[in-house]
């Protein structure tokens, strides 16, 4: 354990079992660790770095920002967050916009929102169906909406108003379905709950049903969104369009930040109903800006589709290799790996000590959420990399 690790042990709450590897320096796909050893790097700050470490364009959009204008509070107009907001709803099918600082704020927000419309058009409806397997945030209301027991067991009681019901069912949303619901929030394909991606008719499904109901549907694209399955919104792909709509990670290129983006018709909060200090902050707002124009003037989310199939091919042949790999799945650039044991940390380390980054998705499988900009060299050195290690695992 090097020194500055022996320190976040005497300093940090230990609320996470972090990888042996401190992180000092990155660029494009490459990181560099305290002894200036690099790794190609996919898991990009938990699929946050889409346009790799440091980009040129997101460090000059920044850099001129913060020497400009830092912070000014929503009292005040400030010009970045109405570009930003400006270009997100060009792109999207979403009119309005609610700047936020993290994925799990932007969710509370939706939340808060969807409460707001239950009460103005539902008669006081304000239960919000999730599904079983959802990550929504790590606040107390996104901890209960979030439909995962592991996550929700140590903070009971959990504030009320929140149903999960099964994933990839829409008899189990209709079951769920009272009237007291007012919305119903799903990630368009489950990130942290395992890469799950649903049936191509479940979302149509979905929104049928809150149409029939004149409910909301609510999509977090926070792991979803932003070019990483391969369109700007994962939305694009499944012939849906939802009525709120929240983003965050990739949306700045790791500078914080979140979004809620509604249509006219669900943007129902007052005055003074939502708020926040630094919600809108110039400097996020200018790196997102930037981070989405890129994306856009550089079609970076077909990269991601192309590439996306490119890994997940390679993948399949490791696993004709390896018969311990059960699964390949994902869409875009966030693709899983499974087998058949709990042996995703030792194939975590084996990968770290060959130079490559990957997330444990769960004790028996690993997650691949790399830039968006990677070519096929680089898909092709990750493939080498664990191969060799599934191979120095199975001998
Ligand atoms: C789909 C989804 N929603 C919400 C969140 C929470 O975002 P944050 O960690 O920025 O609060 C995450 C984080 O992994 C996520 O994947």
């Amino acid at each position: 354990m090097s020194r500055w690790q022996e320190l976040e042990h005497q300093y940090f709450m230990h609320t996470i079992d972090r990888v042996p590897l401190t992180l000092v320096r990155g660029r494009g796909a490459r990181v560099w660790d305290e002894d200036g050893r690099e790794y190609l790097d996919f898991v990009c700050g938990w699929a946050v770095n889409s346009l790799g470490h440091c980009p040129p364009a997101v460090v000059n959009a920044v850099v001129e920002q913060v020497q400009t204008l830092i912070q000014a509070s929503n009292q005040f107009y400030t010009i970045p967050q109405i570009r930003l907001a400006e270009i997100l709803l060009q792109h999207s099918c979403l009119d309005k916009a609610f700047l936020a600082n993290s994925g799990a704020e932007a969710n509370e927000g939706a939340a808060k929102l969807a409460r707001r419309y239950g009460e103005h058009r539902l008669d006081g409806a304000y239960e919000i169906i999730t599904a079983t397997g959802s990550f929504h945030g790590r606040t107390l209301a996104m901890v209960a909406a979030t439909g995962q027991r592991k996550f929700q067991e140590p903070y009971v009681p959990l504030p009320s108003g929140f149903i999960n019901a099964e994933y990839n069912n829409i008899e189990a949303i209709k079951a769920a379905t009272t009237d007291k619901t007012c919305a119903v929030m799903l990630e368009p394909i489950q990130g942290e709950g395992g890469v799950n991606i649903p049936d191509d008719d479940y979302l149509k499904a979905v929104r049928a049903w809150c149409d029939e109901k004149g409910i909301l549907l609510i999509l977090d694209e926070i792991q979803t969104g932003i070019g990483r399955t391969g369109t700007l919104f994962a939305y694009e792909q499944y012939g849906v369009e939802p009525d709120v709509m929240t983003l965050a990670k990739g949306l700045a290129s790791g500078i914080p930040i979140g979004a809620i983006l509604a249509k006219d018709s669900a943007s129902v909060f007052a005055p003074g109903e939502h708020g926040s200090t630094f919600g809108g902050n110039p400097v996020a707002c200018a790196a997102a800006y930037a981070t989405l124009e890129f994306i856009i003037d550089n079609d970076v989310a077909g990269n991601a589709k192309r590439m996306g199939q490119y890994l997940i091919a390679g993948l399949k042949r490791l696993k004709d290799k390896f018969r311990f790999i059960t699964d390949v799945r994902g869409r875009g650039l966030l693709v899983a790996l499974e087998f058949d044991s709990d042996i995703a940390q030792s194939v975590l380390m084996a990968c770290l000590d060959r130079g490559l980054l990957v997330n444990r998705l769960k004790p028996n499988a690993l997650r691949f959420m790399p830039p968006l900009i990677i070519g096929e060299a680089e898909a092709d050195e990750a493939l080498s990399i664990l191969d060799k290690a599934l191979s120095s695992l199975s001998g």
